[in-house]
């Protein structure tokens, strides 16, 4: 197994925000909670906290993730502004997309909001939690995993429509540089988190999910639509099956294929 260590991670990193801070665990629950408890004891943002290995991941909407050795399981301790939350999630999906392509020569895509897709199959998922106190954010964390050395097959629950890094390139993947390529791609965005002009048409153009049927699980039952446009603060416009056009902010959107 590769080294995972902080120290080969930072080793030679040059990034001037992410990951000047990195906490390593060998196993631990979640990279959330280990956030977070490094948030509430005062971590500077851009703190990075990477595991070896998740016993409890969690995923969007109180799922399970799967995050055995050899996959990617890192969170990000940040402290933007109110008024930027919804591009964090822009951001890290466009990070992940270009660190695969710069790491691996794979070309990845975004199925909105956030999950990153490799030929119509899952390979990351991503999970922004925030603290607001009025109008002051006092930590976000954003937890990133990616399916890196993961065997797919093994996992009945997730096989149909996942895939792993090490499947796309037919080899094992290198954490290490991966993991490095992925901080410093949020770290070569977080100054434009502010404008956001660019981090939304860099995600808006990576977007799958544009012109395609959708499923939307909104909480007051399921309905199909066909996903039209998506805006500056991250809503997804569906035009439904009466020609009525809807905003969609939370909840589940299936591509329908
Ligand atoms: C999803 O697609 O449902 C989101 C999955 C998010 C998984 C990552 S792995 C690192 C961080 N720690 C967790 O427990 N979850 C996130």
């Amino acid at each position: 197994m590769a080294d995972l260590s902080a120290q080969a991670l930072r080793r030679g990193l040059a990034t001037r925000f992410i990951g000047r801070d990195i906490v390593y665990l060998e196993a631990v629950p979640s990279t959330m909670e280990a956030a977070w408890e490094e948030a509430r004891h005062g971590a500077a943002p851009g703190m990075v906290v990477v595991a070896g290995e998740q016993t409890g991941g969690r995923g969007r909407r109180g799922r399970t993730w799967i995050a055995p050795p050899g996959n990617v399981s890192l969170s990000v301790v940040l402290r933007p502004r109110l008024t930027e939350l919804p591009r964090l999630v822009m951001l890290a999906s466009l990070a992940v997309v270009r660190a695969v392509r710069a790491a691996m020569g794979v070309e990845a895509e975004i199925s909105w909001p956030n999950d990153v897709l490799i030929g119509g199959r899952k390979v990351c998922g991503i999970l922004v939690e925030n603290e607001v106190r009025g109008r002051e954010v006092r930590y976000a964390v954003v937890g990133i995993g990616i399916n890196a050395n993961l065997d797919v097959s093994r996992y009945p629950e997730i096989a149909s429509r996942s895939t792993s890094l090490c499947a796309e390139v037919g080899g094992e993947v290198g954490l290490v540089g991966l993991i490095r390529q992925l901080i410093m791609e949020i770290d070569g965005l977080y100054p434009s988190l502010e404008e956001g002009e660019s981090i939304y048409l860099g995600w808006r153009d990576k977007l799958v999910t544009l012109g395609e049927l959708v499923e939307i699980d909104g909480g007051g039952g399921r309905y199909q639509a066909v996903a039209e446009s998506v805006g500056r603060d991250g809503g997804l416009k569906v035009r439904l099956k009466d020609g009525g056009l809807k905003k969609v902010f939370a909840g589940e959107v299936t591509l329908i294929r």
